[in-house]
């Protein structure tokens, strides 16, 4: 049975025992104004978590986490097998957006309703801290885009600049909290 709950700060390091590996035939591209999908030419995710990650980002996350950020997991058994991450910094021109950070859910527990009840989890927090938007930079594989779009979401009016220039690749997304 899963069970879930917020993470404690020495908790972060475990997000990497989530199983990323995820092979994607298509990719989004935001060109022209529309979003287009392409044949993906390389699988930057098929063996899990790219080589530093773990290194690279768990600064990030607990830098994150010390600002006040939102972490909550799902388990089963004590393994930890869905993350969702609310960054607490407010961003875009109002100052009313609130960045999804994080999302990922362990492979064999995908394609069971986790990922959307994490999400709705998490804009239910941002609109508790007072947001409009949710903000999410988002992988461009095509299974994560059409998730967030079937979830509501929509090309972002106005990308942030600091985001983009992070993750020019993403494709950033924007919803109502
Ligand atoms: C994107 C991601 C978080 C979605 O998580 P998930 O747990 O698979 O999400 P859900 O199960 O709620 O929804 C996924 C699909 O399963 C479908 N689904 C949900 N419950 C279902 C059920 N009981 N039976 C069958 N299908 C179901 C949903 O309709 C949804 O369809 P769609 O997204 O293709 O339109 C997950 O695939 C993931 O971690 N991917 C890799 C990491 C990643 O890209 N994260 C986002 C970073 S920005």
């Amino acid at each position: 049975m899963i069970s879930s709950r917020t993470l404690l700060r020495e908790e972060i390091e475990h997000v990497w025992n989530i199983d990323r590996s995820e092979v994607a035939d298509n990719i989004y591209r935001f060109e022209n104004g529309t979003l287009v999908l392409r044949p993906a030419d390389s699988q930057p995710f098929s063996a899990g978590w790219p080589p530093g990650e773990a290194k690279k980002s768990t600064p990030i996350l607990r830098d994150c986490f010390d600002r006040g950020g939102w972490f909550y997991g799902a388990f089963e058994g004590g393994e930890l097998v869905g993350v969702v991450v609310l960054d607490n910094k407010r961003i875009g021109k109002y100052k009313d957006q609130l960045q999804l950070k994080f999302l990922h859910v362990s492979r064999s527990y995908r394609q069971k309703g986790l990922g959307t009840r994490l999400f709705e989890l998490a804009k239910a927090t941002a609109r508790g801290r007072g947001a409009k938007r949710l903000y999410i930079s988002a992988n461009p594989s095509e299974n994560t885009v059409n998730f967030y779009l079937r979830l509501g979401c929509a090309v972002a009016a106005e990308p942030d600049q600091e985001l983009f220039d992070l993750e020019p690749e993403d494709i950033h997304l924007e919803c109502d909290a």
